[in-house]
């Protein structure tokens, strides 16, 4: 089969597309034909080896698949060839065949094609995750939404809208604040010119967000800490602009919580809650409140361009690789 493949870390484009050995259908796991792969930022960094999980070599990068079950291994009962199902798959997704573990699949629901299948399970699992259980956000509060244009912020502007809060989304150009505004974000901010607090805080009479989604970090997290409510909830979500060390006098002076938001890690350790959660995300996508914001769509041979996309900070909403 064909596959992005990554023998040694390194840059994004010093890996190539090339023929490998098929994958082998382990106990307890499936083998599925990947009809799309959903790109998010981990896949930048997991081949550089500044991930927090580091695959044997040869591996591709590729955690969220929809496709076609096509053999099934040793004790796995409850799928059989030619489901139709989302994996989440860690890594090995960019590629034309993958093996999943029989748990992480979950049938590719009627309405839902396979591109928005694979552009699905990670963003919104971890978003509705941190706003539901990690954030506790109420109908009426004010929701900040940092990297609003990007793949994890889309989803946020529209679970938060359907949560019921008002969202201030903000992002660093135009280009990606006209897309939160078309996904529903009351207002829109760009923090481009380094002044996101004060932006925030004239918007909210001075109080600042309830609930902060950050997913940028670095200096932006920093602003985030200026422009939190009293009682907020500052979720940390992830470090595109790397990984602040934060004076934790803010949080007192605040008396807000930090709270980190690790949805893999959530999906193992409470499958029953994950599992309600998409039970719920998926009656939202039927009645079309939730839908994936799929700006591009790129073929295998492309996939360096496709993941370079978010590593150079071009790609807008979500990018998926169709096989
Ligand atoms: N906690 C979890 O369980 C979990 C789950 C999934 C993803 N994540 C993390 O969430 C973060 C976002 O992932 P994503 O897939 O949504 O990525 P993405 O689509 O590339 O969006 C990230 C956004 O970050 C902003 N950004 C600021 N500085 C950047 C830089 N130096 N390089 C790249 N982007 C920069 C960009 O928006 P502006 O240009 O508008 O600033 C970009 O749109 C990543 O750190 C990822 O690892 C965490």
């Amino acid at each position: 089969m064909k596959a992005y493949v990554c023998r040694e870390f390194g840059p994004v484009d010093s890996h190539k597309v090339e023929e490998i050995e098929d994958p082998r259908a382990e106990p307890g796991m499936v083998i599925m034909d990947v009809k799309a792969a959903g790109v998010s930022f981990p896949d930048v960094l997991i081949v550089q080896g500044k991930y927090q999980f580091q695959p044997p070599f040869p591996f591709s990068p590729g955690g969220e698949v929809a496709g076609i079950v096509t053999e099934i291994g040793e004790g796995v009962t409850d799928w059989k060839v030619g489901d139709r199902a989302i994996a989440m798959t860690g890594n090995g997704g960019i590629a034309e065949k993958v093996a999943a573990y029989a748990a992480t699949l979950m049938p590719l629901p009627e309405s839902m094609g396979f591109k928005d299948g694979a552009a699905f399970p990670l963003n919104y699992g971890t978003t509705y995750y941190a706003l539901k259980q990690r954030g506790e956000l109420k109908p009426g509060e004010t929701l900040l939404v940092t990297g609003a244009g990007g793949g994890v912020g889309t989803t946020a502007i529209e679970i938060g809208k359907a949560m019921g809060a008002r969202v201030i989304a903000a992002a660093s150009n135009q280009e990606k604040l006209d897309i939160a505004k078309r996904l529903g974000a009351d207002e829109v901010v760009n923090y481009g010119d380094g002044e996101l607090k004060e932006k925030v805080k004239a918007l909210t009479d001075g109080q600042g967000a309830d609930v902060i989604y950050d997913a940028v970090g670095g200096d932006i997290f920093m602003q985030c800490m200026r422009c939190i409510n009293w009682k907020g909830r500052v979720l940390v979500i992830g470090f595109p602009a790397g990984i602040p060390a934060v004076p934790t006098n803010l949080a007192l002076l605040k008396g807000c919580s930090i709270v980190g938001v690790f949805w893999g890690r959530f999906t193992g350790t409470e499958p029953e809650e994950n599992a309600k959660n998409f039970d719920e995300l998926f009656a939202l996508h039927a009645e079309g409140k939730l839908k994936p914001e799929i700006t591009k769509s790129y073929s295998l041979d492309e996939a360096i361009v496709a993941i370079k996309s978010l590593e150079d900070r071009t790609a807008t909403g979500k990018v998926v690789i169709e096989i």
